[in-house]
């Protein structure tokens, strides 16, 4: 995204400041700020996803943890950690998938157990300054990110990606969308086409916009079109995101990159994952381990005010899949490319 509008940032002082952030459920027809004044609007946030995407649930968590503890200033130390704990364990259980949200509320639980000496007041400030490292962070790793994979396309090539990956995911910028605004800014002129992304029409609703907004090529299609646009030779690479990423490489994202993956494999196109540091989870041994979230029923049968099935139909609606690492032929870090993605390459570039 541009530099136009922030995904959220935060309003005010640590004692008292609130979080803010686009609602994302109403884009692209109303771009709307909200403001999360307590921990359990960011959980809601997180949740419906209001704020979405893996590195940004990771930072308006950091800042739900501050809100959490506000209100705990004047009693004893004891009090303050518990509360923290607490606070942290409840985020935590807002979605399952995404690695950043748990490695975010881990900085922030060590930034704590750094700091045991501190009174409330100040252990407070400390954290904030934690949330704030956080999103600021991830905005350089952005960056990072569409340095090394702009180098991976070319002038007029055709690409795709699948969900949003972009400003809005992010605290600025993007993993997969820094890519394309990086290749940009270079002054390679790419035609991007997006995958509506059922159910919830992340690329359709969110991606769509951010390209469009900076003034890239974008082409919509439905999910089902990416075999044919492939088969035609529009297209000569994929990038998309991640919401965690195993030691051998294998990465789970929104459900349906699988299949592009396949699709992309079959038609000789190279697949890439852009993702930071931050999303990779080295305790996992392969993706067969990661939690797959599952979504209500209601966003396949119901989604946005219209029911398009019948009523007693069973549904199952897991909101990623996971991609195996021979599918991917490099994943795109802030410190560089991973490649070939094997567990070697994983951990050479990401335990250092
Ligand atoms: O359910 P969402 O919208 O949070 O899913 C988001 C994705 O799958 C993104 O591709 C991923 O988080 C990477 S964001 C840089």
């Amino acid at each position: 995204m541009s530099n136009k509008q922030e995904t959220l940032r935060w309003s005010g002082d640590a004692a008292t400041g609130k979080l803010v952030l686009i609602d994302q459920t109403l884009l692209p027809t109303v771009l709307e700020y909200i403001e999360c004044g307590d921990v359990e609007a960011v959980w809601e946030a997180i949740k419906v996803l209001r704020v979405r995407g893996a590195p940004a649930i990771g930072i308006a968590a950091a800042y739900g943890v501050c809100l959490a503890l506000q209100q705990h200033v004047d009693g004893t130390s004891d009090h303050f950690r518990s509360r923290l704990k607490e606070s942290a364990e409840y985020l935590a259980s807002s979605r399952p998938t995404a690695v950043n949200l748990f490695w975010a509320l881990d900085r922030m639980t060590e930034c704590a157990a750094r700091n045991e000496d501190r009174t409330p007041v100040d252990l407070l400030d400390a954290l904030f300054v934690e949330a704030v490292r956080i999103h600021e962070e991830d905005r350089q790793m952005c960056h990072e990110i569409g340095r090394h994979g702009a180098e991976l396309l070319d002038d007029g090539q055709g690409v795709l990606t699948h969900c949003n990956a972009g400003g809005l995911a992010t605290a600025e910028y993007g993993t997969a969308l820094s890519v394309f605004f990086t290749a940009q800014d270079l002054g390679k002129n790419l035609n991007v086409y997006v995958d509506e992304t059922r159910p919830l029409l992340q690329g359709a609703r969110l991606t769509a916009w951010e390209l469009t907004q900076r003034g890239i090529n974008t082409t919509l299609i439905c999910d089902s079109m990416a075999a044919q646009v492939m088969r035609e030779g529009r297209v000569q690479a994929v990038v998309t995101g991640a919401d965690r990423i195993a030691a051998n490489g294998d990465s789970a994202n929104k459900i349906g990159t699988y299949g592009v993956a396949v699709l992309a494999k079959a038609h000789g196109i190279p697949f890439y994952i852009a993702a930071p540091s931050s999303t990779f989870d080295l305790t996992l041994a392969s993706g067969d381990s990661i939690p797959i979230e599952e979504r209500d029923a209601r966003e396949i049968t119901h989604s946005f005010g219209r029911q398009t099935a019948p009523d007693d139909v069973a549904v199952y609606n897991p909101a990623f899949d996971v991609t195996p690492a021979e599918l991917i032929r490099a994943i795109i870090t802030e410190r560089g490319r991973i490649e070939p993605v094997d567990e070697e390459h994983v951990r050479a570039m990401i335990e250092r």
